[in-house]
């Protein structure tokens, strides 16, 4: 059994690496292959420079199953190079906000600099980590997160934390990676492997039940696991707290 500070410790050099590469200019990867935003999903008015497109560190699309409005505030639990949020922030407008909150100094730095570089203003990044949000109660419309809780050890205080922070009536869309059968100890125990999202990732049903256990309802997947000799793969959640 590894301790839960040695995997933090390991999965933020492993970021804070790819965030400097990323502000170095120089290309880097993490996980298993990213989904593309759909072309559908986006419009001219979405459009953003190749690289901050580049710079996604997911394993899904989020945005698309979170039916974000204008004026809502939306987190993103672990957003990296911010991509996410600020396809958020198009569609929350100016009179809604993104707030991103990410444990590694690096990337906040990268989805900083990746901000004033669109001038994007209703975005802020905060440091902080997914088992503590440095987020007010019952005070988010939306919740995204791409390719993140897998790599926290504690995914029973994510969940709670993620609840916590919601509106009464507020939702949820998550992309993660997830397994179909448990992962074995040794698996689980290489720190090189969980930093890249996999063995971090827990069984879909384990995750679902976390999800219920937390206090949400309505948690549902979306898409996923559709190839059945995978046995890792990405998946689409959507959820809500009761309203
Ligand atoms: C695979 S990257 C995904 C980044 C982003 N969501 C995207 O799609 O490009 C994972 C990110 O989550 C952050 N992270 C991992 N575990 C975290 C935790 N427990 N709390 C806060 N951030 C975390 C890492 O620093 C990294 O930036």
């Amino acid at each position: 059994m590894v301790d839960d500070t040695r995997i933090k410790a390991h999965v933020r050099a492993r970021y804070a690496g790819i965030a400097r590469q990323k502000l170095a200019g120089k290309p880097s990867s993490c996980c298993a292959p990213s989904d593309v935003i759909p072309a559908d999903l986006l419009t001219t008015k979405d459009a953003l420079p190749d690289d901050i497109v580049n710079a996604s560190l997911g394993c899904g699309t989020p945005l698309e199953i979170a039916r974000v409005q204008p004026g809502e505030t939306v987190l993103d639990l672990g957003s990296g190079g911010g991509l996410d949020c600020f396809y958020a922030a198009k569609r929350v407008g100016a009179s809604g906000r993104v707030i991103g909150v990410d444990m590694t100094p690096e990337m906040l730095a990268l989805a900083r600099a990746n901000a004033q570089k669109i001038g994007a203003t209703n975005v802020e990044f905060r440091h902080g980590e997914l088992e503590n949000l440095p987020v007010d109660d019952n005070s988010v419309d939306v919740i995204i997160s791409n390719c993140v809780v897998n790599l926290a050890p504690d995914k029973d205080r994510v969940f709670h934390e993620a609840f916590r922070v919601l509106k009464p009536g507020g939702r949820a869309a998550i992309s993660d990676i997830v397994t179909r059968v448990p992962l074995p100890e040794i698996l689980r125990a290489n720190m090189t492997s969980w930093a890249s999202c996999i063995s971090g990732a827990i069984m879909e049903r384990a995750y679902i039940e976390k999800m219920r256990a937390a206090g949400f309802v309505g948690v549902e997947k979306i898409a996923g696991g559709e190839n059945r000799l995978a046995p890792v793969y990405s998946a689409k959640f959507i959820a809500r707290k009761p309203g």
